[in-house]
């Protein structure tokens, strides 16, 4: 799948516990403008169903795992994350949703831009016409 990319983070191995990081521009591939995250999600539950127009993000599964379903507009990918030391790299018009959230995991999501209701795309019939437009 075009551009999207699982990073793998510095992971700096301590007795006293483990630490891993990422810097604008460095480990992953843009300036973050905003930082959120999704946690206490019941059971079941799916996040995130849209694709962006412009923003990129990064997800990183800071605690337990969940999957991250991704579609270019022809194909469809998984990838589960599950370590805090590796993240996701999404650029702008994949569609996505998030799934099989574990018991209390945390999704770290960082993105290029500030939140804007006009970068959505909620609809994926809009998303495929976008799609095939560029
Ligand atoms: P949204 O990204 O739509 O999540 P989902 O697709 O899983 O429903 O976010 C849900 C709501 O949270 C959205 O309607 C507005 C608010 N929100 C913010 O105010 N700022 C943010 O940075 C984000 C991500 C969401």
């Amino acid at each position: 799948m075009e551009k999207v990319k699982l990073i793998q983070l510095p992971k700096i191995l301590d007795p006293r516990g483990n630490l891993s990081f990422f810097e604008n521009n460095n480990q992953i591939p843009f300036e973050i403008k905003r930082s959120y995250w999704i946690y206490d999600v019941p059971g079941g539950e799916t996040r995130g169903s849209h694709a962006f127009k412009k923003s990129e993000i990064f997800i990183v599964a800071l605690s337990g795992s969940f999957d991250v379903i991704l579609n270019d507009g022809i194909r469809e990918f998984k990838y589960s994350l599950n370590r805090s030391y590796y993240g996701l790299y999404i650029p702008n018009l994949i569609w996505k949703r998030i799934e099989n959230f574990s018991t209390n995991s945390l999704a770290l999501i960082v993105s290029s831009i500030q939140y804007d209701e006009n970068d959505y795309i909620r609809k994926f019939n809009e998303f495929k016409k976008m799609r095939n437009e560029t």
